[in-house]
This record gives structure tokens, C-alpha cells and sequence, in this order.
């Protein structure tokens, strides 16, 4: 070949390579469903929870709208056993297959079903199947793992891609289907998922609980519970539900759901889902909260008793517009969902509480997005807005990175735009992309396109190419590594917290520095713990046992700063008292939040491998498969 020749042809294999990861963006590259043939419309599930196999019957009659001709459907299953499928028109048997060469696949394996369809034509298949017990979609707890300890307990978490183990579907953010779910379960447990609640009917030793979702979800949004949960309401459209040790508390801690909720509609436009209610999860629920719509599941960590850690539930009513009601179209633009949602949250921070505390809460999560984009490599796709996800598990992406990141873009945004307005332009705009996205999934790319267009729309040709010029969208969105722009987020708070870490460090803190620090708001305690994490230096023994009187680790109890204060005292402290280390043991047993456990056990494995891992052997079994995998895969790059 000349050189001439091999030039041309390394250049046409550098264009297919480019515009192969190019087109994985325009379509989602986590599921094996034909869904741009045929789409899912609608789903009617029956779920029997089986709490003695620990597994779940389904029956799903599913409803699609070809768009292309064609003769195969496929959908996503993990450990899924499929029984039979059929034509639920004709009642006719469908052939189907598992093709178990995917077996070892990130995204499972795809259910062939063997059917012709015309484009334009609207067909309806019947599937029978059980879950396994090698899915992680479902956690059956015994009735020693809930807190009342005489009813089992079950929940589903289907973000990002488990819904494909708790029914076949087409599992992608991309397809959105009304859902009507009916769970039976035995009596005396309740059963509720995430819809509305229409009837029961009482089957002599089991209830069938009915649902209904009439605005349009992705799978990753069903969800569903069962266990002796009891429901207390809290304002006309919110109730609370979960096991009667808990749901007194947590009425209280979530009193201003109603207010979060009438914020984020002043801002943003009006609720769409009639109900907004919370289930309190037994401690396993990996996460802090989960969106299901119109049942948000949250962390019974939350509950602190002084309403400071609320903001996860302001987090998780944020999503019912973003994430929601307008969805990302890709695990790749995770960041549509988390940061709008961060973005929306705050706002309702800024008005429950003050401007300044919503402030200091995106500085401190500035410093543990910088440390993240560290961790994944200032190079790596990962720590871009946009993560090349082929062939991997979306859950490996999650970090700080789609909502910090995601956050200071639009936080940037929104300044750059209002100040070349007398009003409030970016909400305006965020209004109108609400409106004119909401029931779709989209791309990164449709939310650019629709901004320019506004800012053209609004502004004067001259103020319009200035806001355009400067906003540098490869770099804030495709290029990995660090925002291209410091966004400023000093508040009245930081310097007072700052002195006080100054002083910590010299040694000179007043005596009366407890009453301070016991005053301070939950976000400025999580400042003050987040500024000594990040901090290189060693901490002594009089600074580590003034760390410890001051928290008030004994009496007050409140997980994000138990979780400040373990993580500093493992980083850097000169020595880990044996106290210490069975207070942290007893905190690590005592919520599966990832959150608090991924970093724990990673620091504390490199403090103490031996005893952090007999710790995790010790609680594996009660906490969520989801955690158990992202913990073993931290360990495991560790060594
Ligand atoms: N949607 C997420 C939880 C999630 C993300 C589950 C990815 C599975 C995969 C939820 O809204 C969330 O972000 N929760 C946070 C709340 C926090 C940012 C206030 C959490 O769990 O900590
Ligand atoms: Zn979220």
C-alpha cells in the first residue's frame, strides 16, 4: 500500500470510529430493545409477592405501536424466567428466546419474540414469568431486617437498569408507557407501588392492591413495596407511609413537603401527578431518595430528628419535572435529570431556608466534585457531562459528576443570561423547556438547541451572540475533567466556618465552641467536616477528641455528620482509637445508604483492611445486592 493509501485509509477508519461514538449518543446504548421499530405504549402488570421464594409472579400484557415493519420484538430481561408469551388478541402462543450468549452482557440478556407487524399497527402481547433470586431489582427482607422485626418487607429499585429484572420491557429512558399495577400480596402486609391508588379486593388470604400511572413513565420509574406499612396524612395531596415505628417521625421530619412542593411550582410550572407521597424504606434502601412518581422512597437516615436533612426530599419533588415529566433520552445524559434536578432543589433551598445555605451546600459538593473528577481521571470519559457507556453499567458511572458538574453549568447559565435581562430570563426559559419537553425524553443536544433558540427569541441580536459567545459547550458538556469556569459561591456562612477550621487546626478553638457548632445549621456542620476531609493534613489526638466532643456523637444523632466525622477521622486521623472504630462499625451496620458506605469502607480498607473487610462480611447480607456489588468493585481496584 503507498503511503498515500494507508493515510486515506487511516482517515476513513478514524471517521467510522469517530461517527460510531458519535451515533451512541443519539440513541441509547444500554438496552438490546428494537424500541426505534416498535414502542411500548402501555402496560398492565400483575405482580404476586411471593415472600416464601422470595421471588415475584408476573403476569404483563404489554400494548406497542409499530413504527417499522418487522418480525421480531425484542425486550430487555435479567434473571428473569419466562414462562410463556402470547398474542393477547388472538390468544395464539408466541415463539420466543432468551439469548443466553449474552449472558455475561452489562446489559442483561434480550427476550426475542417472534411476531410480524406492519408499521402503524397496534399489537398486545401476554407474558408470564417469575423474577429470581439472582436479580437485584427486588429485595426481600426478612422480618429481623425491618424495623418492627415481625413482617417481612419488599421494594423494588429499578434505576438505573434493573427494571429488565423485574419485568421484560423495553428498558430505556427513551420509551415512555402509562402503567396500571396491581400487587397481591398475603394479608395482613399492604402493598403500594407508583401510581395512583384506585381499589382492592380481598382474595380471602391475600389483597390485590390496584395502581394506576396515567402519565407517561419510563420503566425506571415503577416501583413498588410491600410490608406492614401504615400511611399518616400530612397535607391533602401528600401522606407518608411506613412501618409504624417510624411513620410518626417521619411525618414530622417531612412536615414541609407541602411547602417544597408550592415552591418548586412557583418556579417551575404546576404539578402534574396529583399525589406526592413518601415511603420511609427499611435501612437497606441503598440511596438517600428514589423519584417514583408519585411515591418518592427515601432513607429512614433522613430521619435527624430537626428536619435538617429534608433537602433530599426537596431533591426528590425537583424531579418531578426534571427527570419525570421530561426525561433523559440516554444514560448518557444522566445529567438532564440529576443536574436540573441539583438546580431545582436548591431553588427551593433558597426559599425554605436561605440564599446562603444553598449557597454553602454547592460549595462543599464543588470540593467532592473536584475530588471525583480526580478519582475517575481528569482524562476519562467519566468525568465528562457525557460518558461513553457502551458495554458498561451505567450504575459504574454514578458520582458526583452529572450533578455538581451538571449544577455549575446551569448555575453559570443563569447568570450569564439574567444579567443581560431586567427579569428573570432563565426561569422563563426553564418554564417554556418544561412545558415544551414534558411526557418526551430528550437528548443534550435538544436542550441545546431549544436554549439558543430562546436566547435568540429574547434578547436583542447584539446581547444574544455575547451570552452564545461565551458559553463553550464542548468543554462544559463532551470534554472530561474540570468545569471551565469557578462559579462563586461565597455566603455569609463561609467565612465564620472557615475561622473556625483555622482555629480547629491551631489548636485554638474556644471552649464554648460546642454551643456554637451545635447551633450551626446541619449544611454549615457538613462545610466545616467536608473543608477537614479535603484537607491533607493529619489531625492529632487533641484535635481528633475535639472533633468528637464537639459533634456530640454520643448524644445527637444525625448521619451526615456521623459520616463527616468518621471520614475525617479515617483519612487523617494520626491514630483510630479502638472507640472509634466500634462506633464506625456500629454506623456501618446501621444504614446501607451508599452514599455513607462506598467512601467509608473504602477508606476504611486502607486504614484497616483486616477489620474493614470482617466488617463488610459481617453486614453483606443486610444490605441491598446493589451495594454489595459497588462496594465489592471499590475494594477489589484497591487490591
Ligand atoms: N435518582 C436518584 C437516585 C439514583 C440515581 C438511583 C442513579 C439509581 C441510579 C435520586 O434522585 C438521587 O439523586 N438521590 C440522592 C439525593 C441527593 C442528591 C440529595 C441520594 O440518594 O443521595
Ligand atoms: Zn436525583
Amino acid at each position: 500500500m503507498s503511503y498515500l493509501n494507508k493515510n486515506i485509509s487511516l482517515n476513513f477508519i478514524l471517521v467510522i470510529i469517530l461517527s460510531i461514538i458519535i451515533s451512541s449518543y443519539q440513541k441509547d446504548t444500554n438496552t438490546f430493545s428494537n424500541y426505534e421499530v416498535i414502542e411500548q405504549t402501555n402496560i398492565e402488570a400483575n405482580f404476586n409477592i411471593d415472600f416464601t421464594k422470595k421471588v415475584i409472579h408476573g403476569t404483563i400484557k404489554m400494548y406497542f405501536t409499530a413504527l417499522e415493519d418487522g418480525e421480531v420484538i425484542v425486550l430487555d430481561t435479567r434473571a428473569l424466567k419466562i414462562n410463556s408469551v402470547l398474542d393477547s388478541d388472538t390468544g395464539e402462543e408466541l415463539e420466543f428466546v432468551l439469548d443466553e450468549q449474552f449472558q455475561l452482557d452489562a446489559n442483561g440478556i434480550p427476550l426475542k419474540i417472534y411476531k410480524n407487524f406492519n408499521a402503524g399497527e397496534h399489537i398486545a402481547i401476554l407474558i408470564r414469568y417469575d423474577t429470581t433470586e439472582s436479580g437485584s431489582a427486588v429485595q426481600f427482607l426478612d422480618s429481623e431486617q425491618t424495623t418492627g422485626k415481625k413482617y417481612p418487607f419488599m421494594f423494588t429499585q429499578c434505576e438505573s437498569i434493573l427494571a429488565r429484572e423485574l419485568f421484560p420491557n423495553q428498558d430505556t429512558p427513551a420509551v415512555k408507557v402509562t402503567a396500571s399495577m396491581a400487587l397481591t400480596v398475603e394479608k395482613p402486609l399492604f402493598g403500594i407501588a407508583s401510581g395512583i391508588f384506585q381499589n382492592k379486593i380481598d382474595n380471602g388470604d391475600t389483597v390485590t392492591y390496584f395502581y394506576l400511572q396515567k402519565v407517561p413513565v419510563p420503566s425506571y420509574l415503577v416501583a413498588l413495596s410491600a410490608g406492614a406499612i401504615e400511611e399518616r396524612v400530612i397535607s391533602d395531596r401528600t401522606k407518608i407511609y411506613g412501618e409504624k415505628e417510624l411513620v410518626d417521625l417521619a411525618a414530622y421530619e417531612f412536615e414541609d413537603t407541602e411547602n417544597f412542593i408550592q415552591l418548586a411550582e412557583a418556579y417551575t410550572i404546576p404539578y402534574e401527578w396529583g399525589e406526592y407521597n413518601l415511603l420511609i424504606l427499611p435501612s437497606s434502601f441503598p440511596y438517600g431518595g428514589m423519584e417514583n412518581p408519585t411515591l418518592t422512597f427515601v432513607t429512614p437516615s433522613l430521619i435527624a430528628g430537626d428536619k435538617s436533612l429534608a433537602s433530599v426530599v426537596a431533591h426528590e419533588i425537583s424531579h418531578s419535572w426534571s427527570g419525570n415529566l421530561v426525561t433523559m433520552n440516554s444514560w448518557s445524559d444522566f445529567w438532564l435529570n440529576e443536574g436540573f434536578t441539583m438546580f431545582l432543589q436548591r431553588k427551593i433551598m433558597e426559599k425554605a431556608y436561605d440564599l446562603d445555605l444553598a449557597k454553602i451546600d454547592a460549595k462543599f459538593n464543588l470540593n467532592e466534585l473536584y475530588n471525583d473528577i480526580i478519582k475517575y481521571g481528569e482524562s476519562k470519559s467519566f468525568s465528562s457531562l457525557r460518558p461513553y457507556l457502551v458495554g458498561r453499567n451505567s450504575d459504574d458511572a454514578f458520582s458526583k459528576i452529572p450533578y455538581e458538574k451538571g449544577f455549575n453549568f446551569l448555575f453559570y447559565l443563569e447568570n450569564l443570561v439574567n444579567s443581560h435581562s431586567d427579569i428573570d430570563l432563565f426561569r422563563k426559559i426553564l418554564r417554556q423547556y418544561f412545558t415544551k419537553f414534558k411526557y418526551k425524553s430528550i437528548k443534550y443536544e435538544d436542550f441545546r438547541e431549544f436554549f439558543i433558540e430562546k436566547i435568540n427569541e429574547e434578547l436583542s441580536p447584539e446581547a444574544a451572540k455575547e451570552v452564545l459567545s461565551k458559553i463553550d459547550w464542548v468543554k462544559w458538556i463532551e470534554a472530561p475533567g474540570f468545569p471551565p469556569v469557578n462559579n462563586d459561591f461565597s455566603n455569609k456562612y463561609s467565612t465564620e466556618v472557615e475561622n473556625a477550621i483555622e482555629k480547629f487546626y491551631k489548636n485554638e478553638l474556644p471552649d464554648n465552641f460546642k454551643e456554637t457548632f451545635t447551633k450551626w445549621h446541619t449544611i454549615l456542620k457538613q462545610y466545616f467536616l467536608s473543608n477537614i476531609r479535603e484537607n491533607d493534613k493529619e489531625l492529632d489526638d487533641t484535635q481528633l477528641n475535639m472533633l468528637s466532643t464537639v459533634l456530640n456523637l454520643k448524644e445527637g444523632y444525625n448521619a451526615e455528620v456521623n459520616f463527616g466525622y468518621f471520614m475525617c477521622v479515617l483519612l487523617h486521623g494520626k491514630t483510630l482509637e479502638n472507640n472509634v472504630k466500634e462506633a464506625l462499625i456500629n454506623f456501618l451496620g446501621k444504614f446501607g445508604r451508599m452514599k455513607y458506605l462506598r467512601p467509608l469502607y473504602t477508606a476504611f480498607y486502607q486504614r484497616d483492611k483486616e477489620t474493614a473487610k470482617a466488617t463488610f462480611e459481617k453486614y453483606k447480607s443486610s444490605y441491598h445486592p446493589i451495594a454489595v456489588r459497588l462496594i465489592e468493585l471499590d475494594l477489589k481496584k484497591l487490591g
